[in-house]
């Protein structure tokens, strides 16, 4: 990237040249999003509507935080409240592509809705350069369809407006800063939201075990880098995996879920690499989950792999 400030004022011209009406905007609280949406509001003023959609697949807590980063951003939104379309279509699917397709469908079919009520076409989204590099396009294979790019119907209306989309992370921190919104008190978190995180079918008994199950992972990674053990860690999460796993209760066996933690470094997210947490910490993990989730989950597991060869996400 250039300077951030010259991007800026070239980002706020295109779009006001682009857009002469109005647009709505998918704003997920996480940064890209959030600093695509600011810019579209000071180039747009009100005839850019931010949208924050509660696809039901969110993390506990979550719609609440987003609201108190969306205030300190000074921006303006809306909350679509669309839980029941989102697990509807996720209705026994588990092939990872497929989900994110779907989720992805989903998306696109809301904003067309939302944006066809505001009389226009235009969707700005907050695509950066390894959404699209990673969901594969002319000459590269397919690594994985990132719900803002890959899920996008042939027959869609929508004309996509990604102010963003040559950037990397840390230059999207750059105009974040440039454009006074701050850090958000989050990890970046995907599109598509626990429903990469429930790996197999996603229904709302499964989602309440992941979300639960990453409340407990979160707090205790916190409490870890609040106590100096460990710095702050890229990402920090649970998995739900799919089957069941042998536990036992009392003199019976009884079969479980089976519950996969997942801790990265990371610069860019293009490579990360799997932290080595403390004893300690791994052992107050398992415990926790396990105690706070007895009756269903029986067995915890740290995954050890660095990206490449592994993504950070499960699906
Ligand atoms: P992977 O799993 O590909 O993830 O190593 C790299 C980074 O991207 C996030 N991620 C997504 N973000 N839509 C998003 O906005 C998506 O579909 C998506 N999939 C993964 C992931 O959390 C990590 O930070």
């Amino acid at each position: 990237m250039k300077d951030p400030s010259e991007f800026h004022r070239e980002a706020v011209e295109h779009l006001r040249r682009e857009i002469p009406g109005e647009a709505v905007v998918a704003a997920s609280g996480g940064i890209d999003s959030t600093v695509a949406a600011v810019l579209a509001q000071e180039a747009l003023g009100p005839r850019a509507h931010a949208l924050f959609v509660d696809t039901g697949l969110l993390r506990a807590g979550e719609a609440e935080r987003v609201a108190t980063f969306f205030k300190a951003s000074g921006l303006g939104w809306e909350l679509l409240p669309a839980a029941p379309r989102f697990l509807k279509v996720l209705e026994g699917v588990t092939d990872p592509e497929e989900k994110r397709r779907r989720i992805g469908t989903a998306f696109i079919r809301l904003f067309e809705e939302e944006a066809s009520r505001r009389g226009t076409n235009v969707l700005i989204q907050g695509t950066i350069a390894p959404d699209w590099i990673e969901s594969g396009g002319a000459l590269r294979d397919t690594i994985k369809t990132h719900h803002n790019v890959g899920g996008i119907p042939a027959d869609s209306k929508l004309r996509l407006v990604e102010p963003l989309r040559d950037l990397y992370k840390d230059e999207v921190r750059l105009l974040a800063n440039e454009l006074r919104v701050p850090e958000p008190e989050r990890q970046p978190f995907p599109g598509p939201g626990l429903a990469v995180r429930v790996a197999g079918e996603v229904t709302e008994e499964r989602l309440a075990v992941c979300r639960g199950a990453n409340a407990v992972v979160e707090s205790e990674i916190e409490r870890a880098v609040s106590a100096g053990a460990i710095p702050r860690p890229w990402q920090y999460f649970a998995v739900l995996l799919p089957g069941r796993t042998v536990g036992v209760k009392g003199d019976n066996r009884v079969h479980g879920l089976a519950v996969s933690v997942r801790v990265v470094e990371s610069v860019d997210a293009m490579s990360a690499t799997a932290l080595s947490l403390p004893p300690e910490v791994l052992r107050r993990i398992a415990e926790r989950i396990t105690r706070e989730l007895a009756g269903q989950v029986t067995r915890v597991l740290y995954d050890v792999t660095d990206k490449p060869p592994a993504t950070i996400e499960w699906e």
